[in-house]
């Protein structure tokens, strides 16, 4: 795996998404999977600025997001469709049509996932993943589980995941309990994995996803056997990962 220190937020922004916009100007109409949570924020504010220098064109790009909230209706300010579109797609010239994320209000949870699958199919696959990485090395909504999920499914939070979303809603109480997530499956099949992780808390998770067994109940452990993998974090993050030897760029 490559992974790259950035001394400031600021900067860890920047370095996310000149990657981003790379593969954008290298294939312009490919497909971008893309990620929620406050780690990529500065990123996508970083490439809404790039595009408004005229750097980069969406205009030919699709995008699959990870994950959705199940019983947010999408205009409701915390659902990541709503995410999406303030953070990023109402600011750059996307095809909102060309956007894909989970219907988090469906009736017909197995067709849904179903479709979902269809759709990242029928795009020729993603050639860019974004991650963010969960205390319990969840990514997307792939909580800690027995198995690895191959496709997108629908899951129960883990408590520690709903508190820890609960600074974005009134109170702990409506963080949903339940999301659409792509499978562990559906990440690993990306031609690329871009991780992004900041702050302290983040340094256990980041060490074990490197270093740890490969496990079902650590999630993310499961990036170690991909072949593209790059992540991006600030010194914080990355303090045990240092401490064991790696060598960041
Ligand atoms: C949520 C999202 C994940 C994200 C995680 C970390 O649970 N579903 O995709 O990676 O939060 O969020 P943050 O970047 O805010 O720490």
């Amino acid at each position: 795996m490559r992974i790259i220190k950035a001394n400031t937020y600021e900067e860890l922004s920047k370095i996310v998404a000149g990657i981003i916009v790379n593969q954008v100007n290298e294939k312009p109409d490919g497909v971008l999977g893309l990620a929620t949570g406050s780690s990529p924020v500065g990123a996508y504010k970083e490439i809404i600025d790039i595009y408004n220098q005229g750097k980069v064109d969406f205009k030919n790009i699709k995008t699959v997001n990870l994950d959705e909230y199940r019983g947010l209706p999408k205009d409701d300010d915390q659902s990541y469709l709503h995410f999406m579109n303030v953070n990023l797609f109402n600011h750059v010239n996307i095809n909102h049509d060309n956007t894909n994320i989970p219907d988090g209000m469906t009736e017909d949870i197995y067709g849904e996932c179903q479709k979902y699958e269809d759709i990242i199919k029928s795009l020729g696959g993603i050639d860019l993943q974004l991650l963010g990485i969960g205390h319990n090395g969840h990514i997307g909504f792939n909580e800690p589980a027995s198995d690895f999920a191959r496709m997108t499914h629908c899951v129960d939070l883990d408590q520690r995941t709903i508190e820890a979303n609960a600074r974005f809603f009134d109170s702990v109480d409506d963080v949903p309990k339940q999301a659409f997530t792509m499978g562990i499956g559906t990440i690993m099949s990306a031609k690329k994995i871009l991780l992004v992780a900041t702050g302290e808390s983040k340094a256990d998770v980041l060490l074990e996803t490197l270093v740890g067994e490969v496990r079902a109940d650590v999630p993310s452990t499961i990036l170690q056997f991909h072949h593209d993998v790059t992540i991006v974090a600030d010194q914080k993050a990355l303090t045990k990962v240092i401490e064991t030897g790696f060598v960041c760029e």
